[in-house]
């Protein structure tokens, strides 16, 4: 048996290793073991009850307003005990996290060779999202394995000189997640007026934070009050950089629901519901082409230009007027609105968890 430890830290991170250490758990080769760093807490337990994977190990790290220095501080101690103890045949790690980065560092550091789901995303500037490239670049470097989503992330990877032998196009696993949920019957929890568009928003990232994030919600307030036929629900990311600003903004306008972070089965539910998405998230950008449903994006790059090739995805940036502009379109101009509403999927099948288990199982066999 061969011993691979998966860790998880975020939210996505927890959605998109859930179907690999789903996969894996099938595997009679495979003694999975998980590894909660618990970067985030609440957010980390919801999905986790979610797809019902109970960590073996949880050292339950988050702080309230955390900075990335102590973060990766306390992280990397923890985690040097941890490895050593587990010595691990592999570590699997997922996206650009300090969870991510401080694991490959660590492993790393003890010769322990790392998977890396989700590799290869680059917008090649550092600053952008901040500090997610530096995290993938410096994971990127470390790891053995390279599971892209797309053949983009793959060419991105060969740019950076990762051997091609190492780099495996296995598609996203966020999609494989999407569709073991959106296949369900999935609850919103939440009441809508069943006969008004909906504007689904959510944003959380570092970069926006102070001025930027204020003119997203500036031109959020703006577009509730001239729109008041159509309702907005924004599911607050719990970081206090975020959730003061977005409800002293919009609490009280009276079409606009702010609500604590919804859990998984729900978000979907409410993305399935939605007319169209506000986000900066990378995930969201990910799912919502898959469910036909077009996408403003909330910053000035993406390390996702699939679905912005394929016309379903739109970046305003965190800019007052482009924000305005383009969301109002896509209320007022249907044909507008048709052309983004396509169901693509550019970044999976669905199989991406089955692809990362077969690779490890040829390499330890
Ligand atoms: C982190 C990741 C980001 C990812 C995002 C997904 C880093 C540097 N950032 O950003 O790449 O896109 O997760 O959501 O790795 N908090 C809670 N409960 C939770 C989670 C967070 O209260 O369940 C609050 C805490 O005050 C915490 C703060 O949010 O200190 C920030 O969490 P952190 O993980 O450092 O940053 P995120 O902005 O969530
Ligand atoms: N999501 C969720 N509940 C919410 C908002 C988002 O479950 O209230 C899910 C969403 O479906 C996606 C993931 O969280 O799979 C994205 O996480 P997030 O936006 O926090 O991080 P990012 O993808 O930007 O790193």
């Amino acid at each position: 048996m061969k011993k691979i430890l998966c860790v998880i830290g975020t939210r996505p991170e927890a959605i998109k290793m859930a179907p690999v250490i789903l996969a894996l758990k099938k595997e009679p080769w495979a003694n999975v073991r998980v590894l909660a760093t618990a970067q985030h807490r609440g957010m980390l337990d919801q999905v986790n009850r979610f797809f019902g994977i109970e960590p073996d190990i949880d050292l339950n790290i988050m702080r309230p307003n955390q900075t990335l220095s102590e973060l990766t501080a306390r992280l990397l101690l923890e985690l040097d005990g941890v490895l050593r103890a587990e010595k691990p045949d592999a570590v699997l790690v997922q996206g650009d996290t300090t969870t991510v980065m401080t694991v490959a560092l660590a492993c790393f550091y003890l010769q322990i060779p790392i998977g890396h789901v989700e590799a290869g995303l680059r917008t090649w500037d550092m600053q952008n999202p901040f500090p997610e490239e530096a995290n993938r670049v410096i994971a990127g470097k470390l790891a053995l394995w390279h599971f892209a989503p797309t053949e983009g992330s793959r060419q991105n990877l060969l740019k950076d000189g990762i051997p091609d032998d190492k780099i495996k196009v296995t598609g996203n696993t966020v999609i494989d997640a999407l569709m073991m949920t959106a296949a369900q019957d999935l609850e919103l929890g939440i009441p809508l007026d069943s006969e008004r568009r909906l504007v689904l928003v959510t944003s959380h990232r570092r970069e926006n934070f102070g001025e930027p994030f204020r003119n997203v919600c500036r031109a959020l307030c703006k577009l509730a009050e001239s729109n008041p036929d159509v309702q907005f629900l924004y599911p607050v990311h719990p970081n206090p950089n975020v959730k003061d600003v977005a409800y002293s903004f919009l609490s009280h306008l009276p079409n606009f629901t702010l609500c604590e972070p919804l859990d998984y089965a729900p978000f979907i539910a409410a993305m399935k519901r939605a007319y169209i998405i506000l986000t900066d998230s990378g995930g969201v950008q990910e799912e919502a082409p898959a469910l036909g449903k077009p996408v403003l994006v909330l910053r000035d790059e993406t390390e996702r230009p699939e679905a912005v090739d394929c016309g379903v995805v739109k970046l305003v940036g965190p800019n007052y007027d482009a924000i305005l502009r383009e969301a109002q379109q896509l209320l007022d101009d249907e044909a507008a609105y048709k052309a983004m509403a396509r169901g693509v999927s550019p970044y999976g099948d669905g199989q991406a968890a089955e692809r990362i288990t077969r690779a490890l199982k040829e390499h330890f066999s």
